[in-house]
């Protein structure tokens, strides 16, 4: 019978961008319970850090640091090689790892678009397709996805963002519809503000005004996720306020949140002129 929870205990567990912010957060969360976990991001030194301190920690727990620039696919490519040989494979897959770019978007500079891109849905896509056949063969994994509220928002100044992170809901959403049944788990977590480097607290509606009310922290954002992860969720907003301010935009007839995106849209424009 398949399960219909991800396989975190005793599992190996790859976490993507757990050198800081929301990724960091998830791999202490998820450490004291996995059999091994995978950290990957560009910054070694940080990743060694954080080997340090969970080893020190979970004196059972194999950390692998990966540092990996996840704008190159050759890159991604030979990271799940390795994975692949060494632990056939992942029982948990945590695509975190995320950037965003801000400005209007006739105005952006294309090579940072394209490794924008490279990076929030050509990275999680690769390894979601180089990782989960193991998984579906035996019949236990999970996969986890670091989406945003960008992803069932229109956010003028972040075109390019909010189109990766739509194409994360979608790719999501029916990547679950598809595993339906084989074991696999599959969620996505859609985070409004978080305390971390990242911020998108000014852009999400009033800055200040949301700022306040939303705003989470990294440990809280982390935390919440995975219990969702484990309840089968297929959308989580962590924080209480932020949850009930994305169902109630659910409910506004598109044609509402396009006037007022449009408006905020001249206003950017305005502003930047
Ligand atoms: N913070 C928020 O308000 C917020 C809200 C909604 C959604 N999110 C989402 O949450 C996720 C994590 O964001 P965060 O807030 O935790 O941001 P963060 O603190 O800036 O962390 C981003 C992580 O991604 C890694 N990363 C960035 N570029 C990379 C690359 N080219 N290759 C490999 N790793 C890379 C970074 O590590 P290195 O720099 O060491 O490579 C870092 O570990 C993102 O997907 C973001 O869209 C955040």
């Amino acid at each position: 019978m398949a399960s219909s929870h991800p396989p975190i205990d005793g599992g190996t567990v790859l976490i993507t961008g757990a050198s800081s912010g929301i990724g960091l957060e998830l791999a202490r969360e998820l450490a004291p319970r996995a059999q091994a976990l995978v950290a990957v991001a560009r910054r070694a030194e940080r990743l060694e850090g954080l080997k340090g301190e969970l080893s020190a920690r979970h004196p059972g727990l194999v950390v692998r640091t990966e540092p990996c620039d996840l704008t190159d696919p050759d890159a991604v490519d030979a990271l799940s090689e390795r994975l692949l040989e060494d632990f056939g494979g992942v029982d948990v897959l945590v695509n975190n790892a995320g950037a965003r770019l801000q400005g209007l978007y006739e105005k952006s500079d294309w090579n940072r678009v394209y490794g924008l891109i490279r990076l929030n849905v050509v990275a999680l896509t690769l390894l979601t397709r180089r990782l989960t056949p193991a998984m579906v063969t035996r019949r236990r994994g999970g996969v986890l996805n670091v989406n945003s509220g960008a992803g069932a928002a229109i956010m003028p100044g972040m075109a390019a963002y909010v189109g990766t992170k739509h194409f994360v809901t979608g790719f999501t959403e029916t990547l679950r519809a598809e595993l339906d049944g084989t074991g696999v788990v599959v969620s996505q977590a859609l985070p409004g503000p978080v305390e971390t480097g990242f911020d998108e607290a000014t852009t999400i509606g009033t800055p200040g005004v949301m700022d306040r009310i939303f705003r989470i922290s990294a440990a809280r954002c982390a935390r919440e996720v995975i219990q969702g992860f484990e309840r089968g969720r297929p959308m989580i907003f962590p924080g209480s306020a932020y949850r009930a301010a994305m169902t109630l935009q659910g409910d506004l007839p598109r044609a509402l949140q396009r006037r007022a995106a449009g408006s905020q849209g001249r206003g950017l424009r305005k502003t930047s002129a």
